[in-house]
């Protein structure tokens, strides 16, 4: 099969080639799934599993790519819950081969059905962003409504479903990002904008959560905004800041058949819009990858027509 690997890690994006693997075989409680569409972080490439098993042990040639929508071929021995020739989308395992390859073996638990009217695109682009937002707020950040969100990076990847599922959730979101997001981020439903190149984030006042994308001074400068009883969540490494009188909590997303359902219900009814920026094939991937243009919203990478 064809897939994408790394072997080099001070190589960046440069360093990734487009290879022959033998498939993968199904362990115990596995699926293989046909990749038909496939997600892709940037920063991928700094991430501790991309280059290293559960051992600390190199594990390159690895193949990135840590989320999906496609169809199962084969279920490994125990497997429950899921059939051949299924539609699904999910997250795999970050230290395992991910999901930039023609077929994946991942636990089935780490996936869940795409309904038939969801298309793979947009099935590959929610497990990681999805998550991500609805682990960030409502579980970790204890969201209730009418409380008041603080949204970086609003028109990013996870930013942009933060912003909805809080709006959904009744609370109020400022969004923040560069000058030229402003309008995208109010689109996705933002009560207002903070343009960090330009606008004093000081002057948004008290919120009860921080979902922090960017970490650095931003992040210590979000968590003076905290009111008592709030929290800072974080995506982006262990948390620097600390609100005075407050939670703060750094997270790793892990993979929930139930909130995936719950995520890709919202998008067949509309309370969801996803954020998918640049399509392109396995073929043209690395190109993809190594662009200097600006990519905003989610990199999908389509496999299969
Ligand atoms: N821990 C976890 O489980 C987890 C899960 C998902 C994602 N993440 C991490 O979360 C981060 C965001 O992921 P994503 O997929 O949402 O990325 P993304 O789509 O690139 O979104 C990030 C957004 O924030 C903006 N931004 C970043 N730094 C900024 C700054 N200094 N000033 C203004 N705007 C800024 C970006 O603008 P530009 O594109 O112009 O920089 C972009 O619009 C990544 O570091 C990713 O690795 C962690």
């Amino acid at each position: 099969m064809k897939a994408i690997v790394v072997t080099d890690q001070t190589a960046g994006t440069a360093g990734m080639t487009l290879v022959e693997r033998p498939e993968p075989q199904a362990a115990i409680n596995d699926v293989i799934v046909q990749v038909h569409a496939a997600g892709f972080v940037n920063t991928e490439l700094e991430w501790p599993s991309t280059w290293a098993d559960r051992a600390f042990c190199d594990r390159t040639p690895s193949i990135l790519g840590h989320e999906l929508a496609g169809v199962i071929t084969t279920l490994g021995y125990g497997t429950t819950g899921l059939s051949i020739g299924q539609r699904v989308f999910g997250l795999s395992d970050w230290h395992r081969d991910g999901t930039l390859a023609e077929y994946v073996a991942m636990e089935a638990r780490n996936l869940a059905p795409l309904p038939g009217d969801v298309d793979f695109t947009v099935g590959a682009s929610l497990p990681i962003s999805g998550l991500t937002a609805w682990q960030g707020l409502f579980q970790h950040g204890r969201l209730q409504a009418g409380q008041s969100v603080l949204a970086h990076g609003a028109a990013g990847a996870v930013g942009s479903v933060v912003t909805q599922l809080a709006r959904e959730a009744g609370a109020y979101v400022i969004g923040t990002g560069r000058a030229a997001d402003r309008q995208k981020a109010l689109d996705f439903g933002a009560n207002e904008f903070v343009d960090l190149g330009e606008d004093a984030l000081e002057d948004v006042g008290g919120v009860d959560l921080v979902f922090d994308v960017i970490g650095g001074d931003i992040q210590n400068r979000s968590a003076a905004l905290i009111r008592a009883g709030g929290t800072l969540v974080t995506v982006v490494g262990p948390t620097q800041a600390r609100p005075a009188d407050g939670l703060a909590v750094d997270f790793v997303v892990e993979s929930d058949r139930a909130q995936l359902s719950e995520i890709v219900q919202r998008v067949r009814d509309g309370r969801l819009r996803t954020n998918i920026g640049t399509v392109s094939s396995l073929e043209n991937a690395i190109a993809t990858f190594n662009s200097t243009e600006r990519r905003a919203g989610k990199t999908i990478i389509r496999l299969r027509p």
